[in-house]
């Protein structure tokens, strides 16, 4: 058994939730839970209806669900609904009008408040230039922009046409964004100049030029926001400036009714081949979902100033940054650059600064903050904080004690969210005033999530047994398919075990029913909290010119969860030199993004591999941690490169 699993086996702390703060939540109770899980597991469309009445729409649907063609979920079928209108306009005719939506920071330290009204305005103005752009309901347009209130208007403008966005992360290179516009064929870019990162300007227009020089695919029009002021091309007839398109423009915009199932969104996630999947997402069942766990899991009121850290480039970003606090029209809170900029108090000066009450981080970000030291959060008055979350990986009871002890005066409960960009929302998580919470347990399922813990039978287990995380019935916030590949969504979520949805996941049930989660059991990386297919960067490293062959596996880091380990051998002739380990490195990150740079490269003459040719990832794995080799090695080809492998280098 390896330590972490050991040490969660013993954690018996149990966090009651506080009497002051189930006063105020809407669930108060776990008994309370226990009915409403119940109902919604056995009435979902019952629950979903009720639920999604809180919602605007502009046609009720005739259906809650059809599964009829599963693995393909229809959800609120026949109903019509716009994103951008029930994260906006339904906000308009009350007082959460002047009520700010957004509360945005840049790194360098300038400050904006928009309102709804504002921020009405300006997504109105800018669906018109997306409009006056060409760019119609359906099309693909890829965002890449720095934290800043545009990118949030952008995702709403085309949400507010129909158009489907994608957004890329700030921190991937050209390549990425080159691949991603193949996969999608988007027809129009939105961009920035420049963003502000760890005191730096990231040349996101710059990246962007060069993805189009390696292949244009069907981009037709770059718009560009001006941002950090840097110096940038301008390619006539293609790239045009969002505040000169501004001039051209009014604010009379209505939201389109649309589908319940017309695809809002494609996020590209890491699987376990070397191309990213294009998880798609649509209209009434996702917003229904982001919706709900806000309401639920954040118990959002208000007067809330509300804090997730995530960047929009990731699915935490599109649900917890954008979608879902507007939707509830809560004040979300954004900040552009990097917590230790420009220095490790940043995070703990802004919630002192603008009261902030709720805060959703990542673990990774937690175990940081703990090796900068505790003076950082002390010297700050943290006490506006009453809810704490954790998503992306599993948090260890180290660094949950001391995000409670820490960061929420001992007052705050944590909740612990499991789920992923292909759920859409929250999928595990207490709710803060009904359930105790464990350190380390994601506790259990929020409603109408049938999870379970299987064997490879598809059997459930017994208690504390472990096994793969399976979700039993589809959720209104699920995918829908693959872009461009529905058999790959087929054969990634739903043929491991026979007509469940398989997460990639491990993970164990307790005798209470808390969920235990294990982490990645598939070749998915989670580094930082990010997911990295490990072939993606195995087609990295060989498109070196010295690399003939790559493997890549994971090994336990303190900060990151998990750090990259590649073995790698050397086309014939090839000399290591003393540069070569950094260069090798840096076309990795230049490939992927800064995010997948190996923390490590070890050069070997051959990889382990099985008779038949299959790199031997467990004997690796177990090197790459410095641990002895075990387990069977008969299958072996050539026992002496285990030993070679293993020695100490230089
Ligand atoms: C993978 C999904 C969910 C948004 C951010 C990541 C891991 C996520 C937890 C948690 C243990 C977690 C899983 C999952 N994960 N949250 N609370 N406890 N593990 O989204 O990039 O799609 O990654 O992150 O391994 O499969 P993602």
């Amino acid at each position: 058994m390896n330590k972490n699993i050991e040490s969660l086996l013993s954690e018996k702390r149990v966090f009651k939730p506080a009497k002051d703060f189930v006063k105020k939540a809407r669930i108060k109770s776990k008994a309370q839970y226990d009915e409403m899980y119940r109902e919604s597991i056995a009435k979902p469309d019952k629950f979903w209806a009720r639920e999604a009445s809180e919602l605007l729409w502009n046609k009720k649907w005739t259906k809650v669900l059809d599964w009829s063609k599963a693995p393909v979920a229809k959800w609120f079928v026949g109903g019509q609904l716009n994103v951008s209108e029930n994260c906006i306009d339904r906000h308009l005719d009350g007082p959460r009008r002047n009520k700010a939506a957004i509360i945005w920071e840049g790194e360098p330290g300038e400050k904006r408040t928009i309102t709804y009204a504002q921020l009405h305005d300006q997504v109105c103005r800018f669906a018109n230039v997306l409009k006056r752009n060409k760019i119609k309901k359906g099309d693909r347009v890829l965002i890449y922009m720095p934290m800043i209130p545009e990118a949030a208007v952008a995702m709403l403008a085309c949400a507010r046409i129909g158009a489907v966005h994608s957004v890329v992360f700030g921190g991937f290179s050209s390549e990425s964004i080159k691949d991603r516009l193949h996969d999608s064929k988007a027809v129009a870019i939105i961009t920035a100049d420049g963003g502000y990162r760890r005191g730096s300007i990231v040349p996101l227009k710059k990246n962007v030029d060069d993805a189009l020089k390696l292949s244009a695919a069907e981009v037709k029009r770059v718009i560009v926001f001006r941002r950090a002021g840097n110096d940038i091309h301008i390619e006539e007839g293609r790239d045009v400036w969002w505040h000169r398109e501004l001039e051209y423009v009014d604010a009379n915009c209505p939201p389109v009714p649309l589908d319940s199932e017309h695809p809002l969104f494609i996020l590209y996630t890491s699987g376990s081949t070397g191309k990213p999947k294009g998880v798609l997402h649509t209209t009434g069942g996702y917003l229904l979902g982001a919706y709900c766990t806000v309401k639920y899991v954040f118990d959002v009121r208000d007067e809330d100033v509300y804090w997730c850290t995530a960047d929009i480039g990731w699915v935490t970003g599109h649900s917890y940054v954008v979608y879902g606090p507007l939707a509830n029209g809560v004040t979300s809170f954004m900040y552009e650059g990097a917590p230790n900029w420009p220095d490790w108090g940043r995070f703990w000066q802004i919630i002192e600064q603008e009261r902030v009450n709720i805060l959703y981080t990542a673990p990774t970000a937690i175990r940081a903050f703990i090796r900068a030291g505790d003076q950082w959060p002390l010297k700050h008055d943290l006490s506006s904080l009453r809810l704490l979350g954790s998503v992306g990986e599993p948090i260890n009871p180290e660094a949950w004690m001391w995000y409670h002890n820490i960061i929420g005066g001992g007052r705050c409960p944590i909740v612990d969210t499991w789920w992923q960009t292909e759920t859409g929302a929250i999928m595990i998580t207490p709710l803060p005033g009904a359930i105790p919470t464990i350190p380390s347990s994601a506790t259990l399922p929020f409603f109408g999530v049938d999870a379970a813990i299987v064997d490879d039978s598809g059997k459930e287990v017994p208690p504390n047994v472990g096994g793969k995380l399976v979700i039993r019935k589809p959720w209104p916030s699920m995918l829908r398919t693959i872009y461009g590949d529905h058999a790959r969504y087929k054969q990634a979520y739903w043929s491991e075990i026979k007509g469940v949805y398989f997460a990639g996941d491990g993970a164990r049930r307790d005798k209470d029913g808390y969920f235990w989660i294990v982490g990645r059991i598939d070749d998915v990386l989670n580094v930082a909290g990010h997911r990295l297919g490990t072939s993606e960067v195995e087609s990295a490293l060989v498109s070196h010119p010295a690399v003939a062959e790559a493997a890549v596996v994971g090994r336990p880091d303190e900060i990151k969860g998990q750090g990259v380990v590649a073995f790698v051998t050397l086309k014939t002739g090839t000399k290591v030199t003393p540069g070569l380990r950094e260069e090798i490195r840096a076309h990795v990150g230049n490939v992927i993004g800064p995010i997948a740079k190996p923390d490590d490269v070890r050069f070997a003459d051959a990889l382990p591999k099985t008779r038949s040719g299959k790199i031997m990832r467990r004997l690796l794995k177990q090197i790459a941690s410095g641990e002895v080799v075990t387990g069977d090695t008969t299958t072996l080809e050539d026992l002496s490169v285990i030993a070679k492998l293993s020695a100490p280098e230089e």
